[in-house]
């Protein structure tokens, strides 16, 4: 039996596009390993947003690169997503080892058509090695229209489509025969979701009525088109989680004009007020970055009492990493690299102590926690979700995968409830 190797890099797209990959591979005779040493195919998922990204990918690209030379004769190393969209073939020129390189667009043909790409091993019995994961990602557009200044996705990924709803929906029925609970619906920006008549609350309507699903998740929302129709349907579906990723990237109403962002902090302020007061309670995430081209002290300081005015449950936290063709770009990259750092240090201070009382204030409260899975490396310790956006661990004699229980806080580490069986 073949073997794949999957490393995959970047949002979760990537990661559903890397199961979208390996589920197609595992109907014709794969078998998934966790060696890259035993593999007969290895397939690197890459992600461009950040130079960085791009650095990590490529040192793995060369050693894989590097060994496949000392092992095998007859391993394959693929390429594919976002960098290898953007680099193409210079990867193969570039690394010799490298067979056949994927760029993100291509990807969801690539996959389709995958009986022709593949020197066909034999097939196992079908459906013999589908997993049966209790949360599972699923793309419901892909590409993007915004043009963001400083982003290289809709340049990667291209124009933004949305997918028909009703293949939304068979997706979602079929993981849920094969034991999902839950979904996390993915688009760059879901709110513009449509597909004829119906826009995003409605396909989160049509999904909701799907029998066997417990809980639906959505990313990302911009918070250009979060509507208050979007922001009711979360209040009045049973099955909506109650989070909100909602990334702000600046504080600085001046930065936000220059990022293309089309909102200003006086509009994200009310809008979380918004979101609040339909939805309280709620945990309300973001991305932000430091170091975007001119950002000055008193830039930065409009982020910093953004946060604490909004006091994020949780935020991802970046440097501004100058993407070439964006049009950020040509604005230059004029905030010092020391001061990037000591801008982000001081973020992810303050941020690092306000996640933690969120954290804190759940403790000896009874939440409802679904069950993903084990903790990596902890025998008897089940990882799982609270019904917003918190990471909680269980110690358990008996497997809780797939559960749903009522869990009482014992308590709470900077990002972790530890919970036990009320
Ligand atoms: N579609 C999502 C974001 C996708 S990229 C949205 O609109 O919010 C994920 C995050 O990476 C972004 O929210 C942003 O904070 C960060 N990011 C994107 N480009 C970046 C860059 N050039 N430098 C630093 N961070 C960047
Ligand atoms: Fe990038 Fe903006 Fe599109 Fe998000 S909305 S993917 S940040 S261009
Ligand atoms: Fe995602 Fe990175 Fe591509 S964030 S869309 S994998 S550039």
């Amino acid at each position: 039996m073949p073997f794949v190797f999957f490393e995959t890099f970047g949002c979760q797209m990537n990661v559903a596009d890397s199961d979208a990959l390996a589920a197609v591979l595992l109907e014709r005779g794969f078998a998934k390993t966790e060696r890259a040493a035993d593999a007969d195919l290895i397939v690197i998922n890459t992600c461009s947003v950040r130079e960085h990204a791009e650095q990590r990918a490529l040192a793995h690209i060369a050693e894989h690169a590097a060994h496949k030379r000392q092992r095998k004769k007859n391993q394959k190393i693929w390429v594919v997503g976002c960098m290898a969209q953007r680099m193409g073939e210079k990867l193969r020129h570039d690394f010799p080892g490298v067979d056949r390189v994927i760029g993100a667009r291509d990807f969801e043909k690539f996959v389709q058509g995958i009986d022709t790409a593949l020197a066909a091993p034999k097939p196992a019995k079908k459906g013999a090695h589908e997993e049966n994961a209790v949360s599972r990602f699923v793309p419901i557009m892909r590409g993007c229209d915004n043009r963001c200044a400083y982003c290289v996705v809709p340049q990667v990924r291209g124009p933004e489509v949305s997918l028909p709803a009703l293949r939304i929906e068979d997706a979602v029925r079929s993981l849920v025969d094969k034991g999902a609970k839950e979904v996390t619906l993915l688009g760059q920006n879901v709110n513009s979701y449509h597909d004829g008549g119906t826009n995003f609350p409605g396909l989160l309507r049509r999904i909701h009525s799907i029998d066997g699903l417990e809980r639906i998740r959505f990313t990302t929302s911009h918070p250009k088109d979060c509507s208050e129709e979007l922001v009711r349907a979360m209040a009045e579906l049973p099955k909506l989680c109650k989070h909100l990723h909602l990334p702000v990237q600046s504080g600085s109403s001046r930065v936000l004009g220059l990022m293309n962002r089309k909102y200003d902090r006086e509009r994200y302020l009310r809008l979380i007020d918004m979101i609040r007061h339909h939805v309280p309670g709620i945990d309300i995430t973001t991305d932000v970055m430091v170091g975007f081209p001119t950002e000055a002290e008193n830039d930065f300081s409009d982020t910093v009492s953004l946060f604490k005015a909004v006091r994020f449950t949780a935020a991802f936290m970046f440097e501004y990493s100058k993407r070439d063709n964006t049009p950020a770009a040509s604005m230059g990259d004029d905030v010092a690299q020391n001061v990037k750092q000591r801008r982000l240090r001081e973020l992810i201070d303050l941020q690092t102590a306000i996640t933690k009382r969120h954290y804190a204030a759940m403790e000896e409260k009874t939440v409802p926690v679904l069950f993903t899975g084990r903790q990596d490396g902890g025998e008897k310790l089940w990882m799982g979700q609270d019904f917003g956006c918190k990471r909680v661990l269980a110690a358990c004699n008996d497997s809780l995968a797939g559960m749903i229980l009522p869990m009482r806080v014992l308590h709470s580490t900077g990002m972790t409830l530890v919970c036990e069986r009320t």
